[in-house]
């Protein structure tokens, strides 16, 4: 094959960690820097990112706390569907799309290890960020395996207009579910109840005593309860819980910036006396079963099932700020950054 050098001093722009954020990140502590692309030898790819995936996960690696962590002057990565814009390698051609972890750079090159194609015929090329993919994966095999719903019973969603609850709540209604959504305006209120199919919903923020509104939205009580957000609004549902509920522990955001720990009262007495299963999920444990999950969630789109929402910001330079607003709510759905 006829090997290409296309990169000779191509010029990329980079998106690298410049300090470790205490609190609530900011725009400080990212540096946004122009970067010389290597030329391509045998073997690579240059890739021209498309869409990058911005998520809660990447703050604990900022701050080190998620392993492998970022280094300070390294670039951030993500997941992002890369067009190939020139190949070197006999597995790409060039217009490929492919879905990986890759830096946040506007071009890279990659050797081709672990780039997965993607067909844009298949589903819209975002869709591999979201409902097709990581978030997508996580509500299915978090609800299924370790909230292992049944119909009648009643499920609490928080975070549940975002990538991960808005998905959990409407497999929850597919499995017969009751399904009650936790979030943070009015207009999420609406959303997850006009769009998602949920039965109620509560906006944390106006509903006053939070224990209180689950309550009255549960009158039965919750047997599952899938957490994105920990803290009290979590503390708060379990006080809710049936004797054999599940809690399904997917996440914490709202502990993410904390700088002190949290005080939080224990939760380990009414786990012995109400029988609770309270179990972590991670979804790189579900490699394996990862074609099992994305047939059925592509199953349930094509059958009108299952519908998703995103928040599509423009602009290689908002990264920052489309991760930064991950804590104060401003995604409906997967929050995905289009360069
Ligand atoms: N375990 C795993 O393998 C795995 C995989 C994917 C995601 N996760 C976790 O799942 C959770 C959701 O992730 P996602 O990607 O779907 O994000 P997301 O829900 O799309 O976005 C984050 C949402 O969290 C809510 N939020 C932010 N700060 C909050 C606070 N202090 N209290 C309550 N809600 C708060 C906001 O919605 P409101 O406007 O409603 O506040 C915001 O839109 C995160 O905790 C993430 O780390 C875990």
């Amino acid at each position: 094959m006829e090997y290409k050098s296309t990169t000779n001093n191509m010029q990329a722009t980079t998106i690298k960690l410049k300090s470790r954020p205490v609190g609530l990140p900011n725009a400080n502590d990212f540096e946004i820097t122009p970067t010389t692309l290597p030329p391509l030898r045998p073997g690579e790819v240059l890739l021209e990112t498309k869409y990058v995936s911005v998520d809660p996960y990447l703050r604990g690696k900022m701050s080190g706390t998620k392993i492998p962590r970022f280094e300070i002057g390294s670039p951030i990565n993500s997941k992002i569907i890369a067009k190939v814009a020139a190949s070197n390698s006999p597995d790409f051609t060039e217009g490929d799309y492919v879905s990986h972890y890759l830096d946040w750079s506007t071009y890279q090159i990659a050797n081709g290890a672990g780039l997965e194609n993607v067909d844009p015929a298949q589903a819209a090329l975002t869709a591999y960020l979201g409902v097709l993919g990581v978030t997508g994966l996580s509500a299915y095999f978090a609800l299924t395996d370790i909230g292992q719903p049944k119909a009648g019973e009643t499920l609490v969603v928080s975070g549940a207009a975002g990538a991960v609850g808005s998905i959990a709540g409407q497999i929850g209604k597919l499995m017969g579910c009751r399904v009650i959504g936790i979030v943070g305006t009015d207009e999420k209120m609406d959303l997850i109840k006009s769009k998602f199919g949920f039965d109620e919903a509560i906006n944390y923020r106006t509903c006053g005593d939070i224990k209180a509104a689950i309550a009255r939205a549960c009158p039965e009580g919750v047997d599952i309860y899938f957490d994105n957000v920990g803290g009290p609004i979590a503390d708060r549902v379990i006080e809710n819980i049936n004797t054999y509920g599940r809690v399904i522990a997917c996440g914490a955001i709202s502990n993410y910036n904390d700088v002190d720990r949290e005080k939080s009262f224990s939760l380990l007495p009414m786990v012995v006396y109400k029988f609770l299963r309270i179990q972590g999920f991670l979804i790189a444990d579900y490699r394996p079963r990862f074609p099992e999950g994305i047939q059925k969630l592509q199953t349930w789109l094509s059958e009108g099932k299952l519908t998703y929402s995103e928040t599509i910001i423009k602009g290689f330079d908002k990264l920052p700020d489309a991760f930064i607003g991950l804590f104060s709510g401003q995604n409906e759905g997967k929050m995905i950054v289009e360069v």
